[in-house]
């Protein structure tokens, strides 16, 4: 009842999430992964149904159920599938909130056969670089309010601030992973940072933090886009 009566900050907005991780197949039984639960991504596309957008979201590899009132939902493997899928819902878009964790690597080939283990020597494997969703977008004459996740080890601020720079972001929601926090964890907590503001969300679980984000969201997006 009281989500129903809640906040409606993103009515009449159409609203792109990618959550989770990518996949980067080595063989047909094995691959490149990352820790990225798509927990996070899945609340943000909850949240944005509660506040009222049509979501379209844009799932990797991950065992969660579509959150309720989510207009669409694409699953992809790779992130040049992820890539692709996002570009294509974003024309519609007015605001993509990128909380997947996309792979940046890829092997260059990719085996048609399991590769078989030969003793006594190591294994290269050659990645090739993933193209990147948010830079691709951010090149685009019209293009969705863009905002970006930066999950970090170490010098959480600065490297959130340059991604927001370098990739031409509205807004970047940064947060510190390892040692219990980030990625398989139920809390999280975010510091938002836009071009002259920043907010810290506190420590709290991921559907409040969700929440949150979504509102400082689309209070920027009102004060930029109308
Ligand atoms: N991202 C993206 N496309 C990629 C890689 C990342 O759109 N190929 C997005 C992520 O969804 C996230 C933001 O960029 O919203 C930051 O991702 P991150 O991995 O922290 O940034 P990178 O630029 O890949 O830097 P690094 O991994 O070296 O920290
Ligand atoms: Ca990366």
């Amino acid at each position: 009842l009281i989500a129903s009566f809640g906040d409606r900050s993103l009515a009449g907005l159409k609203v792109v999430v990618s959550a989770g991780p990518t996949f980067e197949d080595i063989d047909p039984v094995r691959f490149i992964g990352n820790r990225s639960s798509g927990k996070m991504g899945f609340a943000v596309a909850a949240a944005a149904v509660q506040a009222g957008a049509e979501v379209t979201l844009v799932a990797g590899p991950v065992g969660l159920a579509t959150p309720v009132g989510v207009a669409r939902r694409i699953d992809v493997r790779s992130a040049a599938q992820m890539h692709a899928a996002v570009l294509q819902a974003a024309v519609q878009a007015d605001i993509y909130i990128g909380a997947a964790a996309v792979g940046d690597y890829r092997p260059q080939e990719v085996s048609a056969q399991k590769l078989k283990k030969r003793d006594g020597g190591d294994l290269v494997l050659r990645l090739g670089e993933n193209p990147d969703i948010l830079a691709s977008l951010s090149a685009q004459t019209t293009h969705p309010f863009l905002v970006g996740f930066a999950a970090e080890t170490h010098d959480v601020a600065a490297y959130a601030q340059d991604k927001l720079q370098r990739k031409g972001l509205d807004m970047i929601a940064a947060n510190q992973v390892g040692d219990g926090l980030g990625f398989e964890a139920a809390d999280n907590a975010l510091t938002l940072y836009w071009a002259g503001g920043a907010v810290e969300l506190p420590r709290a679980a991921k559907s409040e933090l969700a929440r949150r984000l979504v509102a400082h969201v689309a209070e920027r997006y009102r004060a930029m886009r109308g």
